[in-house]
């Protein structure tokens, strides 16, 4: 089972999780974090700039994105490229040739699944992966109906999803439909899974993943068939879990030497 940490503050919970990776970088400073975009990890990000204030050396990280956009223009503010720089390899200090993200752009389109599968393959995979939840219960952007084996390849983004990241642009019409994702057999290969949520707008469909029968239409629940798996979320995104109870009463009594 999931361990499900609940913390006061999505504030709390990005310093919680980026000091378990900065203690990781510490101890291996070629770490692979495995990173997510949208809303939910930027407490992670603005606490792992605080580490690296701190003095955590990042340089030598690398890390790997979870999806892109397909056919928006290369520079564009909110292609996931564009991001993941922005949050994480400016900031951090990262070697740009080892931040990786799926390639969406229209020319390369037919091979940009299989050339990041091999991109992750050679590289040894990914360490800790960042995962949000959509509202969906999509994980990357692997909708209801995704395989538990998928691989990294083209999706199609329901009508919910492209309403709910319609904030990012301008409107709706500029939301792609097409994007780039690992699939879910990629990201149940990175060693460690670490799923964020945050307020009452994913509650159900963090409870579903986490406590809901194992299956493709609740593409959050391929985390049950994972060995490593922590979920960090708030009281909101908490407040439809049946075993709440039960995770606070774990936490309170969690031994010193068990980590996360
Ligand atoms: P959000 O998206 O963090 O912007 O809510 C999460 C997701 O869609 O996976």
């Amino acid at each position: 089972m999931a361990e499900v940490i609940v913390l006061e503050t999505a504030e709390d919970a990005g310093a919680f999780v980026a000091a378990h990776i900065a203690a990781a970088v510490r101890t291996d400073p070629e770490f692979t974090l495995g990173v997510a975009t949208g809303s939910t990890p930027l407490p992670v990000y603005e606490a792992l700039r605080a580490e690296a204030e701190a003095g955590t050396d990042f340089t030598r990280m690398a890390a790997f994105a979870l999806d892109e956009y397909v056919g928006l223009p290369a520079g564009h503010p909110e292609s996931y490229r564009s991001v993941v720089d922005r949050e994480v390899t400016v900031p951090l200090g990262l070697d740009p040739g080892r931040v990786h993200v799926p390639d969406g752009s229209l020319d390369g389109i037919a091979t940009a699944g299989e050339r990041y599968e091999e991109a992750l393959r050679a590289h040894g995979g990914v360490d800790l992966q960042l995962l949000g939840i959509g509202r969906t219960g999509h994980l990357g952007f692997n909708e209801p109906g995704s395989s538990f084996g998928s691989l990294t390849r083209v999706k199609t983004l329901t009508e919910r999803t492209r309403e709910d990241n319609a904030r990012f642009f301008d409107s709706l019409d500029q939301v792609p439909v097409h994007c780039v994702t690992q699939g879910l057999g990629t990201i149940l290969r990175a060693r460690h899974l670490v799923l964020l949520a945050f307020g009452e707008s994913k509650a159900e469909a963090l409870a579903a993943a986490v406590e809901g029968p194992v299956s493709a239409s609740m593409p959050g629940s391929a985390i049950q068939l994972h060995p490593r798996v922590t979920v960090v979320v708030d009281p909101g995104a908490a407040s439809q879990l049946q075993f709440a109870d039960y995770y606070r009463w774990a936490q309170d009594n969690k031994p010193e030497w068990q980590g996360i």
